[in-house]
């Protein structure tokens, strides 16, 4: 008969939840331990961890009946962002994913750059000024704002702020800081939210919000205002501390790595060579308007699918450096992997940081090394699910076109015309919780590039 995994169990109850929450390296020094699955007791729960191409495409594809999303959060998921797409399963998750897929695919992302651009250019203006500080916190405001004014149609200034920092009030309270506070803090964004919905309702406008009003499905039947603001809540949870991690991890790579950043440079004054702009054509197809700058050449779709280097440094810090380090499952089969049986009822993670660390599909894994996904190379061509930042399979990541073009406008225009210096000082360790990143949030001093 089949057995358990290895593994070590930990105190009673608690078993080795505080390991999992303070060591970056839990899951990396286990899976050296014991190999590619292990057993451990976390949050109260009998749980295997796996890793590798092949568990993730077990859990996210062939076997994912054997798993549900919503035993695979802790409780204060499903107190604290309601019945959204994270906790439902089955044909009420498709008919939901459907209805919101439209809002961060095809046209509607390409309306979204110019706000997008405008955003990222007032924070550019503000960095320069700053000259020093600390960009985790900064990329933080600068992806809030841009998630909520494109899903809510919010304005910058005072509701933006006063939302983020009930974000932050409930992001606490999602990993067990302070439940009480973050329920008080989801109650009063629920109530923001139905008074835009309200007024969406009766003047539609281009954003996100709107869409997932409009939408309908097979039936003609729409999402109801429940379901609404709870799939606008996760939206603008999902949306923004992710892409924050990325960019602050592509940001200290460029910064580690000078030739590098001079190759991703050298792209960027190429396509500008190219640029043509409005002021010189009066054409403004394709072009998007910028605010702050009306002088700098702009940022145009044609060049936004023309990045390759630029898209080969993302995913290789989307490899290294995942935000999201791994997903959680519950069992609702008990299942057979590798030899070992594991009972129902166990809670399963499927690793993305060890998955994306492995020998057999990388060479020198440690290493950020953008051309192993040159056209040449393609390291992760070769073996299905072994880049997984944005998850796989039926459940991907809803917004991993959305966040890739975030990413690429943000860091076009900081490639275009800025320096930046890493201070010294400060720990660039990873911590995990609740997404990974240098410790300290990596302190820079920042500068326009001399011409
Ligand atoms: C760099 C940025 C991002 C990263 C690394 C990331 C990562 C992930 C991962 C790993 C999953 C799957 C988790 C699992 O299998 O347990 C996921 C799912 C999801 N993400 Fe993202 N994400 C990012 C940005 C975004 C953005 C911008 C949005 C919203 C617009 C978003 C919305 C979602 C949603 C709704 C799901 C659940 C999909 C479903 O259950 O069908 N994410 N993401």
């Amino acid at each position: 008969m089949a057995s358990l995994p290895p593994g070590n169990m930990g105190f009673p109850l608690i078993g080795e939840t505080l390991q999992l929450l303070f060591d970056p390296n839990f899951a990396i020094k286990r899976f050296q331990k014991y190999g590619p699955i292990f057993k451990t007791r976390i949050l109260g729960k009998r749980a295997v961890f796996m890793s590798g191409p092949e568990a993730a495409e077990f859990i996210l594809s062939s076997h994912m009946d054997c798993f549900t999303w919503r035993d695979g959060w802790p409780e204060t998921f499903k107190v604290l962002l309601g019945q959204s797409l994270f906790v439902q399963e089955g044909d009420e998750h498709r008919r939901n994913r459907k209805l919101m897929m439209p809002a961060f695919h095809g046209p509607a992302l390409a309306r979204y750059v110019a706000t997008m651009t405008t955003i990222t250019e007032s924070y550019l203006k503000r960095w320069e000024e700053k000259r020093e500080f600390i960009w985790y916190s900064e990329f933080k405001q600068l992806t809030f704002d841009i998630a909520s004014q494109i899903f809510l149609g919010s304005h910058p200034g005072e509701d933006t702020a006063r939302l983020s920092q009930l974000f932050t009030t409930l992001t606490n309270g999602l990993f067990g800081l302070g439940l009480r506070k973050a329920i008080a803090a989801r109650n009063e964004i629920l109530d923001h939210l139905t008074q835009v919905i309200r007024d969406r309702q009766t003047r539609p406008t281009n954003d996100a919000l709107s869409l997932l009003i409009q939408a309908r499905d097979e039936n003609g039947d729409s999402l109801s205002l429940e379901e609404i603001r709870a799939q606008a809540m996760l939206l603008l949870f999902a949306g923004h501390e992710t892409t924050t991690a990325m960019l602050t991890w592509i940001c200290l790579e460029l910064a580690r790595h000078p030739e590098m950043l001079e190759r991703a440079r050298i792209e960027q004054s190429r396509l500008l060579q190219q640029t043509i702009t409005p002021m010189q054509t009066g054409r403004t197809q394709n072009i998007i308007p910028t605010s702050v700058s009306p002088t700098r050449p702009c940022l145009t779709l044609e060049q936004l699918g023309n990045m390759p280097y630029l898209e080969q440094i993302l995913s290789e810090t989307e490899r290294l450096h995942p935000p999201v380090a791994g997903g959680f499952r519950g069992a609702v089969k008990p299942f057979e992997f590798r030899g070992y049986q594991i009972p129902a009822g166990w809670l399963v993670q499927y690793s993305i940081l060890q998955t994306q660390r492995s020998p057999e599909v990388y060479t020198h894994p440690e290493q950020f090394d953008p051309d192993r996904f040159s056209p040449e190379r393609q390291e992760s061509k070769q073996t299905p699910f072994s880049l997984i930042g944005f998850g796989g399979g039926p459940r991907i990541c809803l917004g991993i076109a959305f966040a890739k073009l975030e990413m690429k406008v943000v860091m076009a225009y900081l490639l275009r015309d800025y320096v930046w210096e890493l201070l010294p000082a400060q720990s660039l360790e990873p911590v995990i919780v609740p997404t990974r990143r240098p410790k300290d949030g990596l302190k820079v001093r920042f500068g326009r590039r001399p011409i």
